[in-house]
Protein backbone atom coordinates (compact mmCIF):
# COMPACT_ATOMS: atom_id res chain seq x y z
CA UNK A 1 0.00 0.00 0.00
CA UNK A 2 1.38 3.39 -1.02
CA UNK A 3 0.06 6.27 1.77
CA UNK A 4 0.11 9.92 0.99
CA UNK A 5 -1.06 11.97 3.77
CA UNK A 6 -1.43 15.71 2.00
CA UNK A 7 -2.05 19.18 3.69
CA UNK A 8 -5.95 19.69 2.86
CA UNK A 9 -8.58 18.71 0.28
CA UNK A 10 -7.06 20.88 -2.73
CA UNK A 11 -3.49 18.90 -2.35
CA UNK A 12 -5.67 15.78 -2.30
CA UNK A 13 -7.89 16.81 -5.16
CA UNK A 14 -4.54 17.71 -7.23
CA UNK A 15 -2.34 14.50 -6.70
CA UNK A 16 -5.25 12.48 -7.35
CA UNK A 17 -5.79 14.16 -10.33
CA UNK A 18 -1.94 13.70 -11.19
CA UNK A 19 -2.39 9.91 -10.73
CA UNK A 20 -5.09 9.90 -13.13
CA UNK A 21 -3.57 12.02 -15.72
CA UNK A 22 -0.36 9.70 -15.65
CA UNK A 23 -2.40 6.52 -16.30
CA UNK A 24 -4.30 8.51 -19.06
CA UNK A 25 -1.16 9.42 -20.80
CA UNK A 26 0.66 6.11 -20.59
CA UNK A 27 -2.49 4.13 -21.71
CA UNK A 28 -5.13 6.27 -23.77
CA UNK A 29 -7.71 3.73 -23.50
CA UNK A 30 -7.49 3.15 -19.83
CA UNK A 31 -10.57 1.73 -18.14
CA UNK A 32 -11.53 4.12 -15.03
CA UNK A 33 -13.83 2.67 -12.15
CA UNK A 34 -15.26 6.20 -10.89
CA UNK A 35 -17.29 7.09 -7.63
CA UNK A 36 -19.46 9.66 -6.85
CA UNK A 37 -19.73 11.98 -3.52
CA UNK A 38 -18.51 15.25 -2.74
CA UNK A 39 -15.04 13.70 -2.40
CA UNK A 40 -14.12 13.27 -5.88
CA UNK A 41 -15.33 16.85 -7.02
CA UNK A 42 -12.13 18.10 -6.51
CA UNK A 43 -10.20 15.55 -8.85
CA UNK A 44 -12.97 16.19 -11.22
CA UNK A 45 -12.31 19.78 -11.54
CA UNK A 46 -8.55 19.46 -11.85
CA UNK A 47 -9.41 16.84 -14.84
CA UNK A 48 -11.55 19.37 -16.53
CA UNK A 49 -9.01 22.08 -16.77
CA UNK A 50 -6.27 19.23 -17.77
CA UNK A 51 -8.59 18.27 -20.34
CA UNK A 52 -9.11 21.81 -21.39
CA UNK A 53 -5.83 22.67 -21.51
CA UNK A 54 -5.42 19.54 -24.11
CA UNK A 55 -2.86 17.93 -21.43
CA UNK A 56 -5.18 15.06 -21.46
CA UNK A 57 -7.72 13.24 -23.62
CA UNK A 58 -10.88 11.27 -22.94
CA UNK A 59 -11.72 10.33 -26.13
CA UNK A 60 -10.76 6.36 -25.79
CA UNK A 61 -11.07 6.20 -21.90
CA UNK A 62 -13.54 3.97 -20.90
CA UNK A 63 -15.68 4.46 -17.56
CA UNK A 64 -17.88 1.92 -15.43
CA UNK A 65 -19.24 4.16 -12.22
CA UNK A 66 -19.50 2.55 -9.19
CA UNK A 67 -22.98 2.73 -8.02
CA UNK A 68 -26.39 4.20 -8.94
CA UNK A 69 -29.77 4.54 -6.20
CA UNK A 70 -32.27 2.02 -7.58
CA UNK A 71 -35.51 3.62 -8.77
CA UNK A 72 -34.16 7.38 -9.93
CA UNK A 73 -34.77 8.28 -13.47
CA UNK A 74 -31.73 9.41 -15.23
CA UNK A 75 -32.75 12.92 -15.37
CA UNK A 76 -33.00 13.12 -11.81
CA UNK A 77 -31.00 15.81 -9.89
CA UNK A 78 -30.22 12.73 -7.31
CA UNK A 79 -29.18 10.43 -9.81
CA UNK A 80 -25.72 9.10 -10.29
CA UNK A 81 -25.95 9.66 -13.87
CA UNK A 82 -26.66 13.01 -13.76
CA UNK A 83 -23.72 13.64 -11.39
CA UNK A 84 -21.32 12.29 -13.96
CA UNK A 85 -22.41 14.29 -16.43
CA UNK A 86 -23.12 17.66 -14.49
CA UNK A 87 -19.52 17.35 -12.33
CA UNK A 88 -17.01 15.61 -14.95
CA UNK A 89 -18.45 14.14 -18.45
CA UNK A 90 -19.98 16.72 -19.92
CA UNK A 91 -17.18 18.99 -19.71
CA UNK A 92 -14.82 16.35 -20.98
CA UNK A 93 -13.99 14.90 -24.62
CA UNK A 94 -15.26 11.11 -23.41
CA UNK A 95 -17.25 9.59 -25.77
CA UNK A 96 -20.92 8.86 -24.44
CA UNK A 97 -20.69 5.55 -25.50
CA UNK A 98 -17.76 4.09 -23.40
CA UNK A 99 -19.18 5.85 -20.40
CA UNK A 100 -20.99 3.25 -18.29
CA UNK A 101 -23.22 3.76 -15.43
CA UNK A 102 -25.72 0.90 -13.65
CA UNK A 103 -29.07 1.44 -14.71
CA UNK A 104 -30.85 2.30 -12.05
CA UNK A 105 -34.22 2.12 -13.35
CA UNK A 106 -33.93 -1.37 -15.09
CA UNK A 107 -36.79 -3.79 -14.87
CA UNK A 108 -34.64 -6.71 -13.86
CA UNK A 109 -32.32 -5.91 -11.65
CA UNK A 110 -30.16 -9.19 -11.78
CA UNK A 111 -29.79 -9.04 -15.61
CA UNK A 112 -28.50 -5.78 -14.94
CA UNK A 113 -26.21 -6.63 -13.08
CA UNK A 114 -24.81 -9.57 -14.61
CA UNK A 115 -24.63 -7.76 -18.07
CA UNK A 116 -22.64 -4.81 -16.00
CA UNK A 117 -20.17 -7.09 -15.04
CA UNK A 118 -19.96 -8.85 -18.97
CA UNK A 119 -19.42 -5.03 -20.33
CA UNK A 120 -16.48 -4.66 -17.51
CA UNK A 121 -15.06 -8.25 -18.55
CA UNK A 122 -15.65 -7.30 -22.28
CA UNK A 123 -13.43 -3.79 -21.44
CA UNK A 124 -10.73 -6.35 -20.91
CA UNK A 125 -11.30 -5.27 -16.79
CA UNK A 126 -10.89 -2.29 -14.54
CA UNK A 127 -7.33 -0.67 -15.01
CA UNK A 128 -7.44 1.85 -12.58
CA UNK A 129 -10.42 1.88 -9.79
CA UNK A 130 -11.01 5.38 -7.61
CA UNK A 131 -12.95 5.13 -4.21
CA UNK A 132 -13.83 7.45 -1.37
CA UNK A 133 -14.99 5.67 1.53
CA UNK A 134 -18.50 5.93 3.49
CA UNK A 135 -18.23 7.31 7.25
CA UNK A 136 -19.51 3.56 8.23
CA UNK A 137 -16.42 2.03 6.14
CA UNK A 138 -18.97 1.43 2.92
CA UNK A 139 -17.03 1.36 -0.63
CA UNK A 140 -19.68 2.03 -3.60
CA UNK A 141 -22.90 0.69 -1.80
CA UNK A 142 -21.48 -2.16 -0.10
CA UNK A 143 -22.47 -1.56 3.41
CA UNK A 144 -21.42 -3.24 6.47
CA UNK A 145 -22.30 -6.53 6.38
CA UNK A 146 -21.79 -10.20 7.47
CA UNK A 147 -20.03 -11.20 4.54
CA UNK A 148 -18.17 -9.31 2.09
CA UNK A 149 -20.44 -8.88 -1.26
CA UNK A 150 -19.46 -10.34 -4.63
CA UNK A 151 -19.97 -8.76 -8.05
CA UNK A 152 -22.26 -6.22 -8.98
CA UNK A 153 -25.69 -6.39 -7.16
CA UNK A 154 -28.58 -4.85 -5.87
CA UNK A 155 -28.39 -3.33 -1.86
CA UNK A 156 -30.32 -2.01 0.69
CA UNK A 157 -28.82 1.14 2.04
CA UNK A 158 -28.15 1.15 5.53
CA UNK A 159 -29.84 3.99 8.13
CA UNK A 160 -26.49 5.54 7.87
CA UNK A 161 -25.84 5.70 4.51
CA UNK A 162 -29.52 7.42 4.03
CA UNK A 163 -29.00 9.68 6.92
CA UNK A 164 -25.29 10.18 5.01
CA UNK A 165 -27.12 10.95 1.77
CA UNK A 166 -29.98 12.53 2.32
CA UNK A 167 -27.86 16.14 2.11
CA UNK A 168 -28.60 15.86 -1.35
CA UNK A 169 -32.17 14.86 -0.99
CA UNK A 170 -33.73 17.82 1.28
CA UNK A 171 -35.82 15.14 3.36
CA UNK A 172 -34.64 11.66 4.89
CA UNK A 173 -38.00 9.68 3.45
CA UNK A 174 -36.85 11.33 -0.38
CA UNK A 175 -33.74 8.85 -0.11
CA UNK A 176 -34.21 5.80 -2.43
CA UNK A 177 -33.70 2.38 0.04
CA UNK A 178 -31.95 0.13 -2.43
CA UNK A 179 -29.11 0.30 -4.91
CA UNK A 180 -27.07 -1.37 -7.33
CA UNK A 181 -23.56 -1.81 -6.67
CA UNK A 182 -20.42 -3.11 -7.64
CA UNK A 183 -19.64 -5.32 -5.35
CA UNK A 184 -16.31 -6.42 -3.18
CA UNK A 185 -15.22 -8.82 -5.59
CA UNK A 186 -15.73 -6.40 -8.52
CA UNK A 187 -13.46 -3.86 -6.82
CA UNK A 188 -10.99 -5.97 -6.06
CA UNK A 189 -10.81 -7.39 -9.43
CA UNK A 190 -9.47 -4.17 -10.82
CA UNK A 191 -5.80 -3.85 -11.60
CA UNK A 192 -4.91 -1.05 -9.17
CA UNK A 193 -6.85 0.90 -6.75
CA UNK A 194 -7.01 4.70 -5.50
CA UNK A 195 -8.90 5.64 -2.13
CA UNK A 196 -9.48 9.08 -1.27
CA UNK A 197 -10.50 10.81 1.85
CA UNK A 198 -11.09 14.29 3.54
CA UNK A 199 -12.07 15.71 6.75
CA UNK A 200 -12.56 14.44 10.14
CA UNK A 201 -15.44 12.65 9.65
CA UNK A 202 -13.75 9.98 7.83
CA UNK A 203 -10.56 9.42 10.50
CA UNK A 204 -12.28 6.28 12.11
CA UNK A 205 -13.45 4.65 8.55
CA UNK A 206 -9.58 5.08 7.66
CA UNK A 207 -8.21 3.95 10.82
CA UNK A 208 -10.31 1.25 10.68
CA UNK A 209 -9.90 0.45 7.02
CA UNK A 210 -6.01 0.59 6.91
CA UNK A 211 -5.11 -0.89 10.31
CA UNK A 212 -8.01 -2.48 11.83
CA UNK A 213 -8.80 -6.08 11.20
CA UNK A 214 -10.18 -7.67 7.70
CA UNK A 215 -13.88 -7.59 8.28
CA UNK A 216 -16.91 -7.24 6.06
CA UNK A 217 -18.45 -4.97 8.94
CA UNK A 218 -15.73 -2.36 7.96
CA UNK A 219 -16.60 -3.15 3.95
CA UNK A 220 -12.81 -1.04 2.70
CA UNK A 221 -10.37 -2.85 5.64
CA UNK A 222 -10.48 -5.72 2.52
CA UNK A 223 -8.41 -2.98 0.37
CA UNK A 224 -5.93 -4.40 2.81
CA UNK A 225 -5.56 -7.36 0.79
CA UNK A 226 -5.11 -5.62 -2.85
CA UNK A 227 -1.53 -5.55 -4.23
CA UNK A 228 -1.90 -1.86 -5.33
CA UNK A 229 -2.95 0.27 -3.32
CA UNK A 230 -3.10 4.05 -3.19
CA UNK A 231 -4.30 5.87 -0.14
CA UNK A 232 -4.46 9.63 -0.08
CA UNK A 233 -5.91 11.38 2.82
CA UNK A 234 -5.43 14.72 4.08
CA UNK A 235 -4.62 15.49 7.71
CA UNK A 236 -7.97 15.05 9.12
CA UNK A 237 -8.82 12.04 7.62
CA UNK A 238 -5.52 10.39 8.49
CA UNK A 239 -5.39 11.91 11.69
CA UNK A 240 -5.95 8.29 13.84
CA UNK A 241 -3.41 6.70 11.51
CA UNK A 242 -0.64 5.42 13.97
CA UNK A 243 1.85 5.16 11.07
CA UNK A 244 1.33 8.83 9.83
P1 LIG B 1 -18.59 11.38 0.09
O1 LIG B 1 -19.14 9.90 0.05
O2 LIG B 1 -17.48 11.45 -0.92
O3 LIG B 1 -19.75 12.24 -0.29
O4 LIG B 1 -18.11 11.64 1.48
C1 LIG B 1 -18.26 8.83 0.02
C2 LIG B 1 -19.03 7.54 0.14
O5 LIG B 1 -20.09 7.53 0.81
O6 LIG B 1 -18.56 6.54 -0.40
Amino acid sequence: MKLHIVKNYDELSHAAAEKVAHIVKSNPKVVLGLPTGSTPLGMYKELIDMNKRKEISFKEVITFNLDEYQGLPREDVNSYYRFMWDNFFSHIDIVKENTNIPNGMADDVEKECTAYESRIEKAGGIDLMILGIGNNGHIGFNEPAQFFGGITHRVKLTENTIEANSRFFGAIDRVPRYAITMGIKSIMHCRSIMLLANGKAKAEAIKKALEGPITPELPASVLQLHRDLTVIVDKEAGSLLSCR
